[in-house]
Order: C-alpha cells, then sequence, then structure tokens
C-alpha cells in the first residue's frame, strides 16, 4: 500500500524557513525519514511538495481515483483553502484515511493560523511535534487501514 505524504507551500523551504518554528532539517531528510517509517509499518511513502494549490487538488483527485491514503501538511492553504477542503473531503468521504500534519502548533501562533479548513474533513489531525507527526500520521494510516 502506498500512502501519499503531500506538502504544501513554502514546505520546499524546509531547513532554510525559520528554523525555530520548523527546525533545521530540510525537505528531503523528511523525505527520508517518512520512507523509513513507513517502511517500518508495511506502507510504501509517495513524499510529495508543491506551492500550487491546483497541483494539490488534482493529486487528492488521483487518491481517490487510485485507492491511496494521504498525510496532508496543507501549510497556508489549511487556512483558507475552500478548494484543497472540497478536495480532501473527497478523500475521506470514500472511506479513505486522510490525516492533517502541521510541524508547528498553529494554535499557538498567529491568530490566523488558528482556524483550518481542512479539520473539518480530515479523520484525524496532529500538530506541534516537529517531524514526528507525519511518523504517528503514517502509524494513524496502518492502523486505519488495517481497521
Ligand atoms: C504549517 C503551519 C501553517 O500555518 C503554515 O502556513 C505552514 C506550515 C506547519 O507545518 O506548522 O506553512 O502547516
Amino acid at each position: 500500500h502506498v500512502v501519499a505524504v503531500v506538502n504544501g507551500p513554502n514546505l520546499g523551504r524546509l531547513g532554510v524557513r525559520e528554523p525555530e518554528v520548523y527546525g533545521h532539517l530540510d525537505l528531503e531528510a523528511l523525505r527520508g525519514d517518512c520512507e523509513a517509517w513507513a517502511g517500518q509499518v508495511g506502507l510504501k511513502a509517495d513524499v510529495r511538495q508543491t506551492d500550487d494549490e491546483a497541483e494539490m487538488i488534482r493529486w487528492m483527485h488521483r487518491a481517490v481515483d487510485e485507492g491511496t491514503p494521504v498525510v496532508m501538511n496543507p501549510a497556508a492553504f489549511t487556512h483558507y483553502s475552500y478548494g484543497l477542503a472540497d478536495a480532501a473531503a473527497q478523500v475521506t468521504d470514500a472511506g479513505l484515511p486522510l490525516m492533517e500534519v502541521h510541524i508547528s502548533n498553529p494554535s499557538a501562533r498567529e491568530s490566523f493560523r488558528r482556524h483550518s479548513v481542512i479539520s473539518p474533513v480530515a479523520t484525524g489531525t496532529i500538530t506541534g511535534l516537529g517531524f514526528f507527526g507525519y511518523h504517528l500520521a503514517i502509524e494513524a494510516v496502518a492502523h486505519l487501514l488495517e481497521g
């Protein structure tokens, strides 16, 4: 089973962008971690990043068509993209797990980060644990696929 690990805008800048918030490790390090964590639970992680809302939406359509569970860090799209929320809803409506992950704890930051349009349509949300949140989300996907 493949799990799509999709990352939204500016997450290609991990390691460079606000390291005090997002840490010093880059997207390649996150990719390696996710591949290892997925392997531990018998999954294959397909780790992707885009700054393009349309591409992220297309990835959700593809996940539905291919029956692929999703781990998603929607980044700033979290807070305003009803287009992505509608696409994410199709994933969970299809009975597929969709775990929302945030590296930081958005609720502890600027007020515009307190609202997620993705959370209401996600299976669950993990925030504030750094890259380890992806580990938990991948484990959650494996657990949900078993049940
Ligand atoms: C983020 C939190 C968002 O508010 C922000 O726009 C991001 C990253 C996180 O992983 O903590 O780009 O999703």
